[in-house]
């Protein structure tokens, strides 16, 4: 979400006449665009603002900070005599304000931070990263108040661009040679366009002429209905990879999480998943630790990854964010050196769930989209993706282009990539 909201920061600068630059140096202004989703983005921040206080004094450089964090702790951010401004996720609109402010000498505005109930951004045309995909935000903020989660906070509540708007700019994706669009959203199944739920915007999106690859982030389990399913089942441009955030298996911790399923409703969505879409890549995100987490209760998660058998998973620890329920209800109770052993055990035991997940694809020829004609590793590898997202690295003779599709048969794996033969043939 914040590579896309970056794009559309540009697109807000450059048509208010200011030129961009990867030079920190050549910069006059320089900004960073913020999560703060946990504790180790923040930090990550704090020590790039640190590295750019040469600049301020050398040059003076104007530094700010935008998104999330600037929404969730502005004031001390601009304690912090390194930081100049701080814009929140619904302000962007009225960053070149801002910028002529701080670059003005005298006091003036340093932060605007109001959330909106209708922002969407959808009359700002992104400037697009290079690369075969567009993200696209399809709604915007999260109205589900999850106890351990900032967002609701940071960018407010929920809101979705109209459906047509979305596939309108879907095209003008392929016809600026995009192959692929990710639908991005905080909750992003909630999606709602008056009477278009989000199974309509994907029927409408699998009917874009010339759109290879429709895929989406990050989506609710609560939110999986079998006509959502269904669509994607049906369209072979509607990709199989599906984002099912677990969170924490045992239905006392998710109850107190307010997530809004018990972990027999989980397991019953991940099933429907697996029933609709045999081949899906299902991913999930876990927390260890949330206060009050049992030892037996911290069992249940993993009773609940043996069964589901994630393809992929991302694992957290918990870490207390400003303003949440969680922060403000229940005490970080369990230990930090607990919430390590459980991390390390669960990722060993992700490990051979993913491992297994991979090598299913072992001995097959599948579709593979180029993003990237080289790797970062070889001039003489490419990498694309399979429909189910996994990375695939093969052999380059230079003649793969980023942007083709091309049959690709898998003959080995490390932990997260395949790897693959020099393509059979091409498909597009
Ligand atoms: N502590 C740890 N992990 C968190 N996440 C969200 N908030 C927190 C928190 N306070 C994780 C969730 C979410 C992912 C994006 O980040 O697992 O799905
Ligand atoms: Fe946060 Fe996702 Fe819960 Fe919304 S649904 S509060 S974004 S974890």
């Amino acid at each position: 979400m914040n590579e896309y909201d970056s794009e559309l920061v540009k697109s807000i600068l450059v048509e208010k006449e200011h030129s961009l630059t990867k030079e920190l140096e050549q910069a006059d202004v320089i900004m960073l665009n913020t999560c703060a989703v946990r504790e180790n983005a923040f930090n990550r921040i704090y020590a790039r603002v640190g590295d750019l206080k040469y600049l301020r004094e050398s040059k003076k450089t104007r530094v700010g900070i935008l998104g999330c964090m600037a929404q969730n702790i502005k004031g001390d951010l601009l304690k912090n005599k390194n930081i100049d401004f701080a814009a929140g996720p619904d302000n962007y609109k009225d960053l070149p304000k801002l910028i002529a402010e701080v670059m003005s000498p005298g006091p003036g505005l340093d932060s605007i931070t109001e959330l909106s109930k209708h922002e969407t951004y959808s009359d700002v045309d992104p400037q697009r990263q290079d690369g075969v995909n567009a993200w696209i935000a399809v709604m915007r903020g999260c109205d589900n108040f999850c106890t351990f989660c900032v967002v609701p906070y940071t960018r407010g509540r929920e809101r979705s661009r109209d459906l047509d708007s979305v596939v309108q700019e879907s095209r003008q994706a392929v016809a600026s040679g995009k192959k692929q669009v990710t639908l991005l959203g905080q909750n992003v199944n909630s999606y709602r366009s008056g009477e278009h739920r989000f199974s309509h915007l994907m029927e409408a999106l699998a009917h874009v002429e010339g759109l290879e690859r429709v895929r989406f982030t990050s989506p609710h389990p609560k939110d999986f209905p079998d006509e959502l399913l269904e669509v994607i089942a049906k369209h072979p441009n509607l990709c199989a990879q599906i984002h099912l955030p677990l969170q924490a298996g045992d239905s006392e911790v998710l109850k107190r999480m307010n997530r809004g399923y018990t972990k027999e409703e989980f397991l019953e969505t991940a099933a429907r998943v697996r029933r609709w879409l045999p081949d899906a890549h299902i991913s999930t995100d876990i927390i260890v630790g949330f206060p009050g987490e049992t030892e037996e209760q911290y069992e249940v998660t993993k009773e609940v990854m043996e069964t589901v058998r994630f393809d992929s998973a991302f694992i957290f620890k918990y870490s207390p964010r400003e303003r949440t329920l969680a922060k403000r209800r229940f005490p970080d109770d369990v230990e930090e050196k607990e919430k390590t052993r459980r991390i390390v055990e669960l990722n060993e035991l992700q490990k051979i769930h993913t491992r297994e997940s991979l090598s299913k694809f072992r001995g097959l020829t599948l579709p593979v989209l180029i993003e990237k004609e080289k790797t970062p590793r070889s001039e003489e590898q490419c990498q694309g993706r399979i429909d189910q997202g996994v990375v695939v690295v093969m052999p380059q003779d230079g003649s793969l282009k980023a942007g083709d599709m091309v049959m690709v048969k898998i003959v080995d794996q490390t932990s997260h990539v395949l790897m693959g033969d020099v393509p059979v043939l091409a498909v597009s």
